[in-house]
């Protein structure tokens, strides 16, 4: 049997667009997040330590409330025959349980699992063959922070009669809320469902539910991590430093960021071109927002997405919404 797998790639990761975005990246010293899922190496420490620190995997509280949001949504769902897209889907555990649910419940489910890492979506697939049939899932590789036409990719290639379901988990605090909800929101429709997933700063003090959650980012293996993308351009350890702060971001929001301060002159050199960094210059290579269940439905509200139905976990640092389109 033929177990080659058909993953669509969208004009978003042609090799001539990611070179462009990856020099648009050294140029602005702002590292677009999906230059840390690119190689095989820099998924494997990723999903490495999704494994050991993500709270959806180690924490029963957390997991039991994605559960309790798969089970609303797939309620909800009248529709017999279900597309489900999963932005971002990662290794698409999350997705996967979803998916289970829904077929238990008798839908014909079609799945569109989405990254920007195609290795991802091949993890996300292999999920997901457990309860569909091959020819019902679709994997596309797409750099949604470039991406204009969403709304398109996923309506011109599968009917538009039926619900469509959105997994948005743990995506919003690598993106800037003004580039991305935009977009989201406009593959909602007002027949479908979006689930939303924010990483969140716990208690009732922002700044002190900040304070508490930096030590999730400023750790031996995410440095490891997020180190790989110089390490592979040529820079060493010992070019500089990894500092993680908090920062404040758009929307009033704040954010953790992790900037590569310089401490000696260091260049990268990427087919003739030359970026040059002096000493005490920085990149930043990483940020991440951190939202209060206030903050994520007024955000999304601008965006004329309704939070119908939210799921908090016990520690107060992650949250499940489900969202219509108003
Ligand atoms: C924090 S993980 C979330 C994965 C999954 N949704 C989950 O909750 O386990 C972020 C995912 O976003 C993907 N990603 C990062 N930047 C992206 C981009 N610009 N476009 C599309 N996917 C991106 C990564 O490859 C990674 O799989």
């Amino acid at each position: 049997m033929n177990s080659s797998a058909n993953v669509a790639i969208h004009p978003s990761q042609f090799p001539e667009n990611v070179r462009r975005d990856l020099f648009v990246s050294l140029h602005s010293r702002k590292i677009n997040h999906k230059f840390h899922y690119d190689s095989v190496k820099q998924t494997q420490k990723w999903l490495m330590l999704h494994q050991f620190y993500s709270p959806s995997r180690n924490d029963n509280n957390v997991r039991a409330i994605y559960e309790q949001s798969f089970e609303t949504a797939a309620a909800k769902i009248k529709s017999k025959s279900v597309h489900f897209i999963g932005l971002g889907c990662g290794g698409g555990q999350k997705d996967a349980r979803l998916l289970k649910l829904l077929e238990s419940r008798g839908k014909k489910v079609f799945y569109i699992p989405c990254d920007v890492s195609a290795a991802m979506v091949l993890t996300a697939r292999q999920a997901a063959l457990a309860v569909l049939p091959r020819k019902n899932c679709f994997p596309i590789v797409c750099d949604l922070a470039t991406t204009d036409d969403l709304s398109l990719i996923f309506t011109s290639r599968f009917t538009i009669r039926n619900s469509r379901l959105i997994t948005f988990f743990g995506m919003i605090p690598n993106f800037e809320p003004r580039e991305i909800l935009p977009k989201l929101a406009s593959l909602v429709r007002s027949r479908d469902f979006l689930l939303f997933s924010a990483n969140l700063a716990p208690g009732e003090n922002y700044a002190a539910g900040m304070k508490k959650i930096l030590p999730q980012y400023d750790n031996v293996s995410t440095r490891d991590w997020l180190m790989a993308f110089l390490l592979d351009l040529g820079i060493e350890k010992r070019d500089g430093k990894l500092r993680f702060e908090i920062a404040s971001g758009d929307f009033g929001l704040k954010r953790v960021v992790a900037d590569f301060y310089f401490r000696r002159p260091q260049r990268i050199e990427i087919d003739g071109e030359t970026f040059r960094f002096k000493p005490g210059e920085k990149i930043r290579l990483f940020f991440s927002y951190r939202h209060t269940p206030d903050r994520v439905r007024k955000i999304l509200s601008q965006f004329k997405l309704e939070v119908c139905e939210q799921w908090i976990a016990k520690s107060g640092e992650e949250g499940v919404f489900l969202c219509r389109h108003n």
